[in-house]
């Protein structure tokens, strides 16, 4: 065989691995529903594929954080939106960055201290537990979160009691996440929980729904 064919070879049984795994955590996950991504699986949050078709600057973006701003994180994983929020909100604003998993916040708390960044206040907590202040944050984010939470309608009555009148919750769903909603489903809970939905960006395979809490 000569080089050509065998680098080839290779390259075709490495794309073949990754696909067989690919698609082997995704019917593990889709099995298991409302359950929360282990902190292992990152690496399926943090990758050039999704930051090219949800990187967290477009999704600060489309829902128009600005310096100053106080941002809840709501799910936020190993902080793939958490710091550049931060980064964003500057010295005057903060993010508070919220998930059930200590070992997701463990992954945050080490990026912060190597990036020096000071304005994110890590919180252990599920969504709809309460444990968030009212009326003191001018974004909340729920990214590739909403569909591993058991009682979405709890979690959207906390972050609708967090948010200060005319605050927005950010919904970003990405296609194939196994937990992904639909519009429909989040035009209903939006609906159940007072919130009024201000647009929707994007279709396939990201799209981001803005829901307002009204003045
Ligand atoms: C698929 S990850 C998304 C992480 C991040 N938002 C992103 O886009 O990279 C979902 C995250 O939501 C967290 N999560 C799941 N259920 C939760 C709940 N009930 N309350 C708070 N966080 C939860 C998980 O621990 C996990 O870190």
């Amino acid at each position: 065989m000569n080089t050509d064919r065998r680098a080839n070879h290779v390259a075709a049984r490495i794309i073949t691995l990754l696909a067989v795994t690919g698609i082997g955590v995704l019917v593990y996950r889709r099995q298991r529903r409302n359950l929360p991504c282990p902190a292992k699986l990152s690496f399926l949050l943090e990758n050039p594929l999704m930051n090219r078709v949800a990187g967290a600057e477009r999704l600060l973006d489309r829902a128009g954080v600005q310096p100053g701003m106080r941002v809840l994180d709501v799910g936020c994983g190993p902080g793939r939106l958490t710091l550049p929020a931060a980064r964003r909100v500057g010295a005057g604003g903060e993010v508070v960055a919220l998930d059930i998993q200590p070992a997701m916040l463990q992954r945050v708390q080490k990026k912060l201290a190597a990036q020096g960044i000071t304005q994110v206040r890590l919180l252990q907590a599920g969504a709809g537990e309460g444990k968030t202040d009212a009326n003191s944050f001018d974004r909340a984010f729920l990214v590739t979160v909403l569909g591993e939470i058991p009682d979405k309608v709890a979690a959207l009555r906390e972050i609708y009691r967090a948010l200060k009148p005319g605050g927005i919750l950010s919904i970003t769903e990405v296609f194939p996440d196994p937990d992904v909603q639909t519009p429909g489903e989040i035009r209903k809970l939006a609906q159940e929980t007072n919130f009024v939905i201000a647009s929707k960006i994007g279709t396939f395979p990201a799209f981001t729904m803005n829901l307002v809490k009204p003045v």
